[in-house]
């Protein structure tokens, strides 16, 4: 039982920010003290608020304080906390069964949430799904029949990557600390190639795509040979990575020359999918055509699930029994992703994000040109992010980045920041924040860097 129950969560909480104490306040910093003697040190928190109630574009945490929410628990309640739909197809899915495990005796909504994946990701193609339980647990499964189909065993990955924290997923994973720090030795067989990261290629942003195309192409062929690849596993917008956007026309490239190659062509849709950035998925904006994608976070409102979809030649090229586990395409989470999948589509998500970038993406561009500190401002419908640096270079810093968001922190805004040097500040409001949150959020942000 929670010490504070406090309101009822989901969308008919009050969406305002109101703070009654400090950031945390004094029942948070209690229980805090008890997570110290009870829970692992290797969990972190962005910010140790203990919530009691979340919905919309509002957390509420155990001391009544109401704050802003920027981050989404990372992109994942993009239908907000506690969605009705969600809440609904729960409450009747929790009380008809738990748990089958789908491997033993199969159950509707697993198929559902397949067919629903099969038709709103990218292609027209014929396409199977399987369900697993994480982002991580997604990729690795991808790579395991993106292995199997081609009989090939490596995997080219990029720079700035974030694939998960499994031993597969952390050699895909660029950044060392602290996703790797002291947990190797890593899966072999992983390459990784530069990133087409505009804002940091060295012949500048125009040339990006190209140069960057010509750089991947020429290593694979020269370390590692086309005929040895299984799959390119690339995410279509960076997450972890410092939302990173290639250029126009590098991912629409890096198909083709799989398909030319025979490489499976992944996209790590996880953080970037179900609407965030604007479409269904990040592939849908250039018109790519993944091979297999990969989906989590956004996809089940908060509950944990993770699909892979592709191709149905490459998918049912793995014999029965090849693919699963105890928990994956659990009951309930099915029951939560067809909630949310609902809400997408009856709110026009898709349109909710790309509303979000026309009112963030000028404050932002504004709050660079008063800010030198911004270096960069970038994403694409609520998946947005600057970039900051010491004027007028590229060195990142991280420590104006930490202390923006430690501001934004203590004026009841949750904020998060990425990137492989830690400078990024990202944006990922639940896609259907109120228009006046998320104005006092971009208030609360310029304000944040008037401290600096
Ligand atoms: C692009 C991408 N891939 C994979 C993962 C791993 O997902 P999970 O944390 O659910 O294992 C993440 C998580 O942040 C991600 O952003």
């Amino acid at each position: 039982m929670s010490t504070h129950p406090g309101p009822h969560g989901g969308p008919s909480l009050p969406q305002r920010r109101n703070l009654v104490t400090e950031i945390p306040g004094p029942m948070s910093r209690q229980l805090f003290e008890r997570r110290q003697l009870s829970v692992a040190r290797g969990l972190s928190h962005v910010l140790p608020i203990f919530v009691t109630a979340a919905g919309g574009g509002v957390v509420v945490d155990a001391d009544g304080n109401s704050l802003i929410d920027f981050g989404s628990g990372i992109a994942v309640t993009s239908v907000g906390n506690s969605a009705d739909q969600v809440v609904s197809r729960v409450a009747e899915q929790v009380a008809q069964f738990t748990h089958t495990c789908f491997m033993v005796a199969p159950y509707e909504g697993y198929v559902e949430v397949c067919e629903q994946l099969n038709r709103l990701t990218p292609g027209t193609h014929d396409k199977r799904s399987a369900l697993f339980n994480s982002g991580a647990e997604a990729v690795e499964n991808a790579v395991k029949i993106a292995r199997h189909a081609t009989g090939r065993d490596a995997v080219v990955v990029f720079d700035h990557a974030y694939h998960g924290r499994t031993n597969l997923t952390m050699a895909m994973t660029a950044k060392n600390m602290p996703y790797k720090e002291g947990f190797g030795p890593f899966a072999g067989e992983v390459y990784r190639m530069p990133m087409a990261y505009p804002f940091r290629w060295p012949g500048g942003p125009a040339r990006c795509a190209e140069e960057a195309f010509d750089v991947v192409t020429n290593l694979i062929h020269a370390q590692v040979g086309e005929e040895n690849v299984a799959a390119v596993v690339i995410e279509p917008v960076q997450g972890e990575g410092g939302f990173v956007v290639p250029p126009d026309g590098f991912l629409p490239g890096l198909a083709e020359y799989c398909r030319t190659n025979g490489i499976v062509f992944v996209a790590d849709e996880i953080q970037s999918g179900f609407c965030r950035t604007g479409d269904w998925f990040a592939s849908d904006h250039e018109h790519v055509v993944p091979d297999l994608i990969t989906t989590a976070k956004g996809i089940a409102g908060g509950l944990p699930l993770a699909g892979v979809t592709g191709r149905a030649e490459l998918m049912d090229a793995v014999h029965p029994g090849g693919l699963g586990g105890t928990y994956g395409g659990n009951p309930i989470a099915c029951a939560a992703a067809l909630g949310a999948i609902e809400t997408m589509e009856k709110e026009d998500l898709p349109a909710a994000a790309r509303s979000i970038e026309a009112i963030m993406l000028p404050r932002l561009q504004k709050l660079a040109d008063a800010n030198p500190v911004i270096g960069d401002v970038r994403g694409r419908g609520a998946m947005l992010a600057v970039e900051l640096v010491r004027p007028g270079t590229l060195e990142p810093d991280s420590a104006a980045a930490a202390k923006v968001a430690k501001a934004c922190h203590a004026n009841g805004m949750i904020v998060l920041t990425c990137g492989t040097f830690s400078n990024v500040l990202r944006f990922l409001p639940p896609l259907v924040i109120g228009q006046s949150l998320l104005l006092e959020g971009l208030s609360i942000l310029e304000d944040a860097f008037a401290t600096l």
